[in-house]
C-alpha cells in the first residue's frame, strides 16, 4: 500500500497518519504525549482547556498545552460554550504554534456540562455552529469538533451536528460512538458514526470509541467508512498501539510486543515524568502510570501495591527498577477486561 494514501488531510494541513491520539484530561500530559508521539500518530491532542481560563492566562491551563518542537503535528482542544470567547482562544492557540484546534462537545462531567459546555453542547447544536464559525473565522489552522452520539439514546443527533459543523467550516468531526448518559461504559455504537459519514460530504469523519488495536481499527474503517480513527484509553500503558494500527493499515506484519516493550516504555515514561514534575507529583504520577503498564502483566499486583505504599519517590523507583520484569506474564493483545486501576484518572 502507498504510504501517501495513509496521510490524512485537514484542509491544507497534511497529517502523516490516519491514526490520531485522543485528548485525555488528567492523563495526556506532556510525558504521556511524548510517549504516544514517539509512535508517529497523525496528530496528538492535548487535554482539553477551558476557554475562560485560557483568556485569563491561567498558568495551570497553559501548562496543559506544553509541547516540544519534535511533537508536531499537535492539536489543542477548547472546552466552553461562549461563542464570544471562541475567537480569542483560537488565536491564542494558533499563536502558540498548534497545528489543529478542536472544540470539545463530549465531556460528560457534570461540572463541565452544567454551563452548557462539553457534551452539554449536544443539546444546543445551533450554538455549536456559532462557536465553530467563530473559531474558523479567526484562525488559519484547521478546526475540528469532537462529539458524542447524542446526550442520551432518546436524543441521538450526531449526524445533525456533523452537518452543522460542516457548514460552519470545520475540517473534521470526531464522533465518540457513546452517548453522554453512557459515560465510558458499554460498547461504542459505530452505526452512529456511519450515519454521520452518510449525512455529510466535505467534512472528514473520525471514528472513536473501542478502537483499541489493529483489528478493531480495521473494523472501524470498514463499518463506518470513516476517514481516520482516534484512539483513547488503549494508549494508556500501550502507546505502541498507534504504530500497530498504522502498520495494519499499510498491510505490514504486526510487531510482536513482549514484556520488554512494557518495561522499556514504562521506564522511558518515568524519565519524562521525572524531568517534568516535582518530586511529589512524580510519585503520584508513577502510581497512576505504573498501573497502566503493570495491570497488563499477571503477577504484578505486589509491585503495584508496593508503588502505591511508597511514601517517597526513591522507594517507588527502587521497587520498579529491581523488579524481575521477565517474570511478568504480559498480555500482548489488548483486553478491555484488564483489571482496572483504582489509581487511574
Ligand atoms: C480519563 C479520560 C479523560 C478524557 N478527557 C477527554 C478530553 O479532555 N477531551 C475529550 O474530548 N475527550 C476526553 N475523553 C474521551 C476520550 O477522548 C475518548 O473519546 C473516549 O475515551 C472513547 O474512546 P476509547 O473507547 O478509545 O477510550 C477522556 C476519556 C477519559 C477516559
Amino acid at each position: 500500500m502507498n504510504n501517501k494514501k495513509l496521510e490524512f488531510t485537514l484542509g491544507d494541513t497534511v497529517l502523516p497518519s490516519k491514526v490520531l491520539c485522543a485528548p485525555l484530561a488528567g492523563c495526556s500530559d506532556l510525558p504521556f504525549r511524548k510517549m504516544t508521539a514517539k509512535y508517529k500518530p497523525g496528530l496528538v491532542y492535548c487535554e482539553m482547556v477551558k476557554m475562560d481560563a485560557l483568556v485569563r492566562h491561567d498558568p495551570h491551563t497553559y501548562r496543559l498545552l506544553d509541547y516540544d518542537a519534535g511533537m508536531h503535528p499537535i492539536g489543542a482542544q477548547l472546552c466552553g460554550s461562549k461563542p464570544e470567547l471562541a475567537s480569542a482562544c483560537s488565536r491564542i492557540v494558533e499563536d502558540m504554534g498548534f497545528d489543529v484546534i478542536d472544540l470539545n462537545c463530549g465531556c460528560p462531567v457534570d461540572k463541565v456540562t452544567k454551563d452548557g459546555s462539553g457534551s452539554g453542547l449536544l443539546k444546543n447544536p445551533k450554538l455549536i455552529g456559532e462557536i465553530v464559525s467563530n473559531m474558523v473565522a479567526s484562525v488559519k489552522i484547521p478546526v475540528t469538533v469532537k462529539i458524542r452520539a447524542g446526550w442520551d439514546c432518546q436524543s441521538i443527533n450526531a449526524h445533525e451536528i456533523a452537518q452543522i459543523a460542516e457548514q460552519a467550516g470545520a475540517k473534521a468531526i470526531c464522533i465518540h460512538g457513546r452517548t453522554r448518559s453512557q459515560g465510558y461504559k458499554g460498547p461504542a455504537n459505530w452505526d452512529f458514526i456511519k450515519k454521520c459519514k452518510e449525512a455529510t460530504s466535505a467534512i472528514k469523519i473520525i471514528a472513536n470509541g473501542d478502537v483499541n488495536c489493529a483489528s478493531s481499527a480495521l473494523k472501524a474503517f470498514e463499518a463506518t467508512g470513516c476517514d481516520a480513527v482516534l484512539v483513547a484509553r488503549a494508549t494508556m500503558g500501550r502507546p505502541w498501539v498507534i504504530e500497530d494500527i498504522h502498520r495494519a493499515l499499510l498491510g505490514l506484519d504486526p510487531i510482536n510486543r513482549t514484556y520488554d516493550d512494557f518495561k522499556n516504555n514504562f521506564f522511558e515514561h518515568i524519565d519524562h515524568i521525572l524531568s517534568y514534575q516535582s518530586e511529589r507529583k512524580a510519585l503520584l504520577d508513577l502510581r497512576r502510570v505504573g498501573c497502566w503498564y503493570l495491570r497488563q502483566g499477571r503477577g504484578t499486583k505486589i509491585l503495584r501495591e508496593g508503588i502505591n505504599r511508597s511514601r517517597v519517590l526513591a522507594d517507588a523507583l527502587k521497587l520498579i527498577y529491581d523488579y524481575q520484569w521477565e517474570q511478568g506474564d504480559f498480555r500482548t493483545s489488548y483486553s478491555s477486561e484488564e483489571e482496572s486501576c483504582d489509581e487511574g484518572c
